[in-house]
């Protein structure tokens, strides 16, 4: 393990198929007067948000809400929030659905009793709160982003073509609780489901693309990329495996919650690619991803060949005898795109939308990050943007 690091998650999850019981206590340690934020309707057909209400009118809060915070959520909607929350006075955050909703009440947590423009400060300039923050509690319906456990907060300017991530260094801003029922994410559609499982699986692998040291960080992605590969096949044929379905919660929540960031300098290329393409083409985050990695992974191959070789065995079970090093890395990738394939992901950014005419903003909205194998050039950028087409 190199370097030196701090460990702290102060967030309490609850997890399980009665883990909604524990709202009742947890909103009793805040404050009266509740932010209820939500997506765009889906809470309302699936049952979630009536016994989430039921429970809100039992512990007798007052209840505002803001509802309609999209996927991608955007800069527009974060001022608008912060509006109704500031009228409101505001005391507590509920936040009932995905990754965006999650991020999202993050943003608003720092953004209501801040005096500055909120795209500036926190995603722009990247400043940290220095102002009171409001505690965020969440109910989780999607799996993935692994938002229910971190410090991530991802916001979206249209007009700007711009999607940035903030990660918070303070670690108030993670989620107080989150509540964790797998059965939530049943009513999700295919597409999400599979989206989110491919989020997950490439949250670990921008974790473990980095550093030469033997690491415990590594040997506990693997564990979690082999569970989500296994757990991700029995989801696509069955949505209703409440094990698989269990097991791609926890393993979300474990892939994105600092854990195995621990003692490693960490890539996160993929989801700078993927982040851009979500600012060009509003799409699913997850399928953003989908379609950069394979490109952009054979394009850094040979600068981490000894890791990608023990992704190959230790991850996909190639076996090395009588292979050179870059054939057994190879084969390693070739399962990873037959299993993407399986998922039935998207590997092409036409797909999504993209085109060629794109490609100027493509490269200038990809953040260049310098922790992985090979620190890119805008020239790289726009040749593995070129073969992700
Ligand atoms: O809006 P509603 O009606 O809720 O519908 C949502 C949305 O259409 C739907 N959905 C969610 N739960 C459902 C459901 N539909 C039926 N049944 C349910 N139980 O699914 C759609 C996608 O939801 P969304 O929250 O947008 O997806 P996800 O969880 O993938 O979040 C994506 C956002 O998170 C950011 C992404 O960039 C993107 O903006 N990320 C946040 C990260 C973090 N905080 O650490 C890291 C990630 O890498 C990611 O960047
Ligand atoms: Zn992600």
């Amino acid at each position: 393990m190199l370097g030196n690091f701090t460990y702290c998650n102060p967030t309490k999850l609850y997890f399980g198929k009665e883990a909604l019981e524990n709202l009742h206590g947890e909103l009793k340690k805040y404050g009266q007067k509740v932010a209820l934020v939500y997506g765009g309707g889906s809470i309302k057909k699936n049952g979630i948000y009536d016994a989430v209400t039921k429970i809100l009118q039992e512990e007798g809060k007052d209840v505002v809400e803001i509802a309609g915070v999209m996927s991608n959520p955007t800069i527009h909607k974060l001022r608008e929030g912060v509006e109704t929350a500031r009228k409101q006075g505001t005391e507590f955050i509920l936040a009932v659905g995905g990754g965006s909703v999650i991020d999202y009440a993050k943003a608003l947590s720092v953004s209501v009793h801040c005096d500055e423009d909120p795209w500036e400060k926190y995603f722009v300039k990247f400043e940290e709160p220095d102002c009171a923050t409001l505690p965020v509690g969440t109910v989780l319906t999607m799996v993935g982003t692994g938002s229910e456990m971190n410090a991530g907060s991802v916001i979206t300017y249209p007009e700007k073509k711009l999607k940035i991530g903030h990660v918070f260094a303070d670690e108030k801003i993670m989620p107080r609780f989150s509540i964790l029922n797998p059965v939530y994410t049943m009513t999700l559609p295919k597409y999400q489901m599979t989206a989110g499982i491919y989020d997950i699986f490439n949250h670990i692998c921008e974790q473990y693309f980095s550093g030469t040291d033997d690491n415990t960080s590594d040997y506990l992605a693997e564990g979690l990329m082999r569970n989500v590969i296994e757990a991700g096949r029995k989801a696509v044929v069955n949505p209703e495996d409440y094990e698989a379905r269990s097991n791609l919660m926890w393993d979300a929540t474990w892939a994105l919650n600092t854990l195995i960031a621990k003692g490693k300098t960490t890539d996160w290329m993929v989801h700078m690619l993927g982040q851009s393409v979500g600012g060009c083409t509003n799409t699913t985050h997850g399928m953003t991803l989908a379609a950069v990695s394979l490109p952009y992974y054979k394009f850094i191959m040979k600068d981490g060949l000894p890791k990608f070789v023990r992704f190959a065995k230790n991850v996909w079970n190639v076996d090395a005898a009588g292979k050179s090093d870059e054939q057994t890395a190879e084969e390693g990738l070739a399962k990873m795109k037959a299993w993407m394939q399986e998922l039935g992901l998207v590997l092409h950014l036409k797909e999504l939308g993209a085109d060629e005419t794109m490609l100027d903003d493509l490269v200038n909205g990809t953040l260049i990050l310098q922790g992985g194998y090979r620190i890119l050039t805008k020239e790289e950028i726009r040749t593995i943007f070129r073969q992700a087409m």
